[in-house]
């Protein structure tokens, strides 16, 4: 049996297990890429590991999200901390004002065939070239980065086929934005949309980044196109022909699933308030009034975009309506330059663009926020709810066509509307190749010294587990405990993503203001959860805090999963109750004992809790496997990791 695109990479980097659908599987990752926001934790968790340098073919470090000054030292810190620190392991940096991680990725790094891990969610962008690129936490980057294999499930494959060819001011957006009306933000949970048929080849590497990029959106694993003339085209234009090869499903290819997408009845889309899947026809809304438009992210910020929206302004005679503020950030400073050799940033500036840093900007709130209650049509990946920085904001996403058109009017309309004639973007046939904001690591690495701020400061792992834990119950919670409940959210606790002392400081101050006190004066203990703990987002300080705190096991009803390998992660024993109802004989207060003198692997190891205050044994389990249970008693997977270096 032949097999498909997703089935190749997989098998020629398969490290364990087998290739069935649901099952776990290990694949050897060639490329890493981080961005600042999460790229500090994974290389401070990297250079606890020891090593000298990064393992993997080709390692990035991008600055895009947290680029602008905003009252305080934080965000320089870390940007000369990541540049100090690529510089001495090994990892390649791009430095802010380059421009954003996923379009630079695509114009000067991914090659087909190849598996990329990247700390950001988009990282599946790299599909558009034929890669297999998955996003991850920052520990799994790390890892990756020291040679170790990346963990998961055997992805279902779905083959969207594409069909016919894209009418005139429909665009790649609007392909995406179907799946997403058809499919809903859960569609693609466990799966890999890999996309094939006739209609791929009228689609240019950049487009098909737009398509791969919003598969994050599905919920998707990862979205990959082949690598095909359309991949040589690019590659050669970016210099790197070198490193394009063809990379097809074969003919008798299987997949899990089967979509069918007629590219040329499809029309102008729109994502409405407050969700990526919330699609209508651009045309449903026409008329309503606009408030603000913006260009840009690493959806929609390419050379071909930035051209269409010029090319229709120009063919126009059109500048920005006077009750809209329009702005563009550039995907990189290649598209900056390259527009501008085509005399296009002119025709954006005369029309009443403001420009942007090249860099993620408004996509996270960073500036350009919508005026209150305000509409803003955005080209962007992502609407929830407060994104924007303006609460009450309605924003809505669209493709670079419907929203120049929109600039143009100050109202929702199709862009089919304006009566333009047809505008074709061909790609040119060499991009202005400027890696001058990109640094190679130094070829010394002992000449270079890792600057630490005052804000940098880290504890990557706990001491080996011994044969008893002993302390007291320092908080018993209920069901549902979230991960915003263990570390809170917000501006004041998010710049301290890298001071580990600091921000342990907020462990559980929602529930217990009195916890991160607690825990210290009592040197550590345990703390005791009901069903579901550690639900919602996958941050891993909800891991980290506590292990700083001296936290040694949890003993809840059930995990949630992502939290669960959290705290295995950071060396804190997840334990479960055997008969949930034992969960009523421990209260906050009381000393335990934990024997794990016979902790090994399996679902069926018991380790019993002695309650001294109560006089009492409960028995507890924890399922974990052979690897976890090294973890574990390592004192972490970074000690794991340095003791497996140091043989
Ligand atoms: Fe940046 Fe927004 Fe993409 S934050 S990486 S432009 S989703």
């Amino acid at each position: 049996m032949g097999l498909n695109i997703v089935q190749k990479i997989i098998k020629t980097h398969l490290v364990e297990g087998e290739m069935v659908a649901g099952k776990p599987i290990a694949i050897k990752i060639d490329q890493t890429l981080t961005q600042d926001a999460t790229g500090t934790m994974a290389y401070l968790h990297f250079e606890s590991m020891g090593l000298p340098k990064v393992q993997t073919e080709l390692s990035v470090s991008y600055v895009d999200h947290n680029t602008i000054q905003a009252g305080g030292p934080e965000n320089a810190n870390d940007h000369l901390f990541l540049q100090t620190v690529a510089a001495k392991y090994g990892v390649y940096f791009s430095k802010a004002g380059n421009g954003i991680c996923h379009q630079i990725h695509l114009e000067r790094f991914a090659i087909p065939g190849k598996t990329l891990l990247g700390s950001d969610s988009h990282t599946p962008t790299a599909g558009g070239i034929g890669s297999l690129a998955i996003g991850a936490g920052g520990m799994d980057i790390a890892l990756a980065m020291a040679g170790e294999p990346f963990y998961l499930n055997m992805p279902k494959v779905v083959r969207v086929n594409l069909y016919g060819k894209l009418r005139p001011f429909v665009s790649a957006k609007d392909v995406i934005l179907e799946l997403l009306r058809r499919l809903s933000v859960k569609g693609g949970v466990g799966k890999v949309f890999e996309y094939g048929g006739e209609g791929v080849k009228y689609l240019t590497v950049p487009e098909r980044a737009t398509i791969t990029n919003m598969g994050a959106e599905l919920g998707a694993t990862s979205s990959i196109f082949p690598s095909d003339e359309q991949t040589y085209i690019f590659m050669k234009a970016q210099g790197r022909e070198a490193q394009w090869r063809r990379l097809e499903a074969d003919p008798d290819a299987e997949y899990d699933e089967v979509i069918d997408i007629d590219l040329s009845e499809l029309e102008p889309l729109i994502a409405c308030p407050h969700m990526p899947d919330e699609v209508k026809k651009v045309k449903e809304l026409e008329g309503m009034k606009v408030h603000q438009v913006a260009i840009g992210s690493c959806t929609n910020s390419s050379y071909r975009d930035l051209m269409m929206v010029a090319k229709m302004f120009e063919q126009a005679k059109k500048t920005v309506h006077p009750m809209v503020s329009a702005a563009i950030s550039p995907g990189s400073k290649q598209v900056l330059r390259m527009i501008d050799k085509e005399g296009m940033y002119d025709v954006l500036l005369r029309a009443g663009f403001r420009f942007l840093e090249c860099a993620c900007g408004p996509c996270i709130g960073m500036g350009f926020s919508p005026p209150s209650g305000g509409v803003s049509v955005r080209t962007f990946n992502r609407n929830f709810l407060g994104r924007s920085g303006t609460k009450d904001a309605q924003v809505y996403l669209a493709s670079p066509e419907t929203a120049a058109a929109i600039a143009m009017t100050g109202e929702m309309k199709d862009p089919r509307d304006l009566g333009l004639e047809e505008i074709k973007i061909f790609l040119p046939e060499k991009f202005e190749i400027d890696d001058s904001m990109i640094f190679a690591p130094a070829a010394d690495p002992d000449e270079v010294e890792v600057w630490k701020g005052p804000t940098i400061n880290y504890i990557g792992y706990k001491e080996p587990l011994g044969d008893k834990l002993e302390g007291e119950v320092l908080l018993k919670v209920g069901d549902n405990i979230t991960t915003d409940h263990i570390i809170p959210g917000g501006a004041k606790i998010l710049p301290l993503r890298s001071n580990i002392p600091a921000i342990s400081e907020y462990v559980y101050s929602v529930v217990d203001e009195n916890f991160a006190k607690r825990a210290k004066e009592k040197g550590g203990g345990f703390i005791v959860g009901g069903e579901n703990y550690g639900q919602g987002s996958s941050r891993e300080h909800a891991a980290i805090g506590p292990m700083y705190l001296g936290i040694k096991a949890v003993i809840a009803k059930s995990y949630a999963r992502i939290h669960r390998a959290n705290l295995i992660n950071f060396g804190i024993l997840p334990l479960i109750f055997v008969n949930p109802e034992d969960y009523d004989k421990i209260d906050q207060g009381d000393i335990l004992e934990i024997d794990t003198s016979n902790f090994a692997p399996g679902e069926d190891n018991i380790i019993t809790v002695i309650n001294r205050t109560k006089g009492i044994s409960i028995p507890t389990k924890h399922g974990l496997n052979e690897r976890q249970v090294k973890i574990i008693k390592a004192g972490g997977v970074l000690k794991y990791v340095k003791d497996k270096f140091e043989g």
